[in-house]
C-alpha cells in the first residue's frame, strides 16, 4: 500500500507543485484546507480512512492552528515536515520549537520535499521496527549510521553513558544486518575474573581446568554467522584483551585448553560507559585493541542533552505499561512532565523508562502528577541514592534488577492494599520479614482459612534472608511438616534440612 501525505493548502501553489512531485513519486496525498480537515485525516477517523505516514506543512506556522495539528501529528507517530518562509530569523530554532520532524526553508524544489518525505518516512519505519525512540538531532544521526552499519561486517564500539540504549543499538544493528538469522549473543566483560571470562568466550576442552568435565562451546562459536555484543568493553582483564585482539585479526582462537585453531564468523559490536581512550591514556586498555574496536563508533549522548526527547518517550512508555499492567491511565499532568523534562537522569533513558513504570502503577487517579515524582527527580541530581557512574556494581542490570524487585513488591502491596478494601471483613494481614525477626507464631484459632502472610523482601536484605524467611513461611504453612515444606519451596528435603541447618533454624 502507497504511503500516505497529507499537504496543507496554506501556501497554495508550493502546495500544489509538492502534490505533484509526491503523486509522481507514487505516495498517495491529499491536499488539506481548514485545520479541522487536518486533525481528522491526522486521526484518521473520517476520510481519508487512515492516518498518513506524514504531513507536509507549506505555510502558516507560527499560526495557533499549526501548533494544534503538529501536537495531533507527534500523537500519533507521524512525521512532519515543514516549509519556513526564508524571512524567518532562525529556520532552525522556529524547527525544534515547533517540534517540527524536519523542516526545510522556502523557496524549496518539489523533488527535495519529496526526497525529504522519504527519508521522515523510512526513519520513522526504523524506529518502530528497532524500538528506538527520539526526534532529537542527536538520535536521528544514531538512525542514520545504525543504517550505515548494518550492512557491514566491521567492528563498531557504542559508547555512552549507563541506560543511554548502547544494547539497544547494538540489537538494531543485528536486526537490520543481513546476520539478523543467526545469533545475537552478549557477553559482559565486567565482573567475571580473567579465567572465568576466557572460557565463556572461547569455550573450553574437557579436562581444561579443575570442574571442566565437558567440552564447552564459548560464546563466540555460539555466535558464529551471527553478532557478539561485548558488554563493558573497558573492564575486560589485560590478558582477556590480548585474546580478543587475536580474535579480531584473524577470526581465529583456542578453546581453554585447546589446541586446534577455531575459525569464526562474527560480526563483533562492544560497548562502553568510560572513556576507553581514557583508559587507553591510563594504560588499562590497550591501545592497539581500541583502535581494532573502534573501526566504526557511535556515540549516544545522555538524556540530559536531549531532553526535548523526553516528552516523546514519557508519552511511549506510559502508553506501554498502561497497556502492560491494564492500568486505566489518563496521562501526565504539563506540571508533571516539565517536571521530567527538567530532571538530570543520571541513569538516563533506563532511569526514565522504570520510573514510568513505576509511577503509572502506582499513580492513585490514573494520572501523573508532581507530587507523585519521587523528591530525588523533583529536586535535580542532589541526594539521589545511587550515583551511576561510581557504583559499578550497582550499575546497569543489577539496578534494574533491585528496580524490578522493588516495583513488584509494590504492586503486591497494591494489590493486598485492594483486597483488603474490596473485603473488609477478611482478615489480611502483612507482615514485614527482615533483620533476622522470626514470623509471630499464628493463632490456630484464626487459623483457618490460613491469612496469607506474604514474605516481604525489604531493601538491604540479602539473598539468604530472602531464603530463609522462605524457608521459615513455608514451614509455618505446613505446620512444621518438612517433606510439605520441601514439596512447597519446590526443593528437595534433604536440600532443605541442609539449608535448616546452615540458617539454624530448628
Ligand atoms: N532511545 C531509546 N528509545 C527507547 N528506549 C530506550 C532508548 N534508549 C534506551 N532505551 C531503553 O532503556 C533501557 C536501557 O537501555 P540499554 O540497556 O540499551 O542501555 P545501556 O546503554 O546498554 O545501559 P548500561 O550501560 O547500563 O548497560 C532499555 O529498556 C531500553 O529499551
Ligand atoms: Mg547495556
Amino acid at each position: 500500500m502507497a504511503d500516505r501525505v497529507l499537504i496543507t493548502t496554506d501556501d497554495l501553489e508550493q502546495a500544489v507543485r509538492v502534490n505533484a512531485s509526491l503523486e509522481q513519486a507514487g505516495f498517495d496525498t491529499a491536499m488539506v484546507s481548514s485545520l479541522d480537515d487536518v486533525r481528522q485525516a491526522v486521526r484518521g477517523r473520517q476520510p481519508p480512512p487512515r492516518p498518513p505516514d506524514a504531513v507536509v506543512l507549506t505555510g502558516g506556522l507560527h499560526e495557533s492552528t499549526a501548533q494544534r495539528l503538529l501536537a495531533a501529528a507527534r500523537e500519533h507517530a507521524v512525521s512532519t515536515l515543514g516549509l519556513v518562509e526564508a524571512t524567518d530569523d532562525d529556520p532552525n530554532q522556529i524547527g525544534r520549537e515547533l517540534g517540527l520532524t524536519a523542516w526545510l526553508v522556502k523557496p524549496v524544489d518539489a523533488g527535495e520535499v519529496t526526497a525529504t518525505v522519504r527519508r521522515l518516512i523510512d526513519r520513522r519505519r526504523l524506529q518502530q521496527r528497532t524500538g528506538i525512540l527520539g526526534e532529537s538531532a542527536a538520535i536521528q544521526e544514531v538512525l542514520v549510521k545504525i543504517e550505515q552499519m548494518a550492512p557491514v561486517t566491521s567492528t563498531v564500539l557504542i559508547e555512552g553513558e549507563s541506560g543511554t540504549g548502547k544494547e539497544l543499538v547494538a540489537r538494531a544493528i543485528h536486526d537490520l544486518s543481513p546476520r539478523r538469522g543467526k545469533a545475537f549473543i552478549a557477553v559482559n566483560a565486567a565482573g567475571l575474573p580473567e579465567t572465568l571470562l576466557e572460557s565463556e568466550l572461547f569455550g573450553h576442552e574437557k579436562g581444561a581446568f579443575t570442574g571442566a568435565a565437558e567440552r564447552r562451546l564459548g560464546r563466540f562459536e555460539l555466535a558464529n554467522g551471527g553478532t557478539i555484543f561485548l558488554d563493558e568493553v573497558g573492564e575486560m582483564p589485560a590478558a582477556t584483551q590480548v585474546k580478543l585482539l587475536r580474535v579480531l585479526e584473524d577470526r581465529s582462537f583456542f578453546r581453554v585448553g585447546g589446541t586446534q585453531p577455531i575459525q569464526v564468523d562474527v560480526r563483533v559490536t562492544a560497548a562502553t560507559n568510560k572513556s576507553l581512550k581514557e583508559a587507553v591514556a591510563l594504560g588499562t586498555f590497550r591501545d592497539d585493541l581500541f583502535y581494532r574496536l573502534n573501526v566504526l563508533s557511535i556515540y549516544l549522548p545522555p538524556l540530559r542533552e536531549r531532553r526535548s526527547d523526553i516528552p516523546l518517550l514519557v508519552r511511549t512508555f506510559t502508553a506501554e505499561f498502561a497497556k502492560a499492567h491494564d492500568r486505566p491511565f489518563k496521562g501526565i499532568t504539563p506540571e508533571a512532565l516539565q517536571i521530567l523534562v527538567d530532571a538530570d537522569w543520571p541513569g538516563n533513558v533506563r532511569q526514565l523508562r522504570n520510573l514510568i513504570e513505576s509511577m503509572v502503577v502506582l499513580a492513585p487517579e490514573g494520572e501523573i502528577r508532581s507530587r507523585d515524582i519521587p523528591p530525588d527527580i523533583r529536586e535535580g541530581s542532589r541526594g539521589l541514592p545511587v550515583r551511576i557512574e561510581t557504583a559499578r556494581t550497582v550499575a546497569g542490570q543489577e539496578l534494574e534488577f533491585i528496580f524490578r524487585t522493588l516495583v513488584e513488591l509494590k504492586m503486591q502491596l497494591e494489590d493486598l492494599r485492594r483486597r483488603i478494601e474490596e473485603r473488609p471483613s477478611e482478615r489480611v494481614e502483612v507482615i514485614e520479614v527482615g533483620g533476622g525477626s522470626r514470623l509471630p507464631e499464628p493463632d490456630p484459632l484464626e487459623a483457618t482459612p490460613e491469612p496469607e502472610q506474604p514474605v516481604i523482601y525489604k531493601p538491604g536484605m540479602s539473598m539468604s534472608e530472602v531464603e530463609r524467611a522462605a524457608i521459615d513461611a513455608a514451614l509455618r504453612e505446613t505446620h512444621g511438616n518438612r517433606r510439605k515444606a520441601a514439596e512447597t519451596l519446590g526443593i528437595g528435603e534433604r536440600t532443605l534440612y541442609r539449608k535448616l541447618k546452615e540458617y539454624a533454624i530448628d
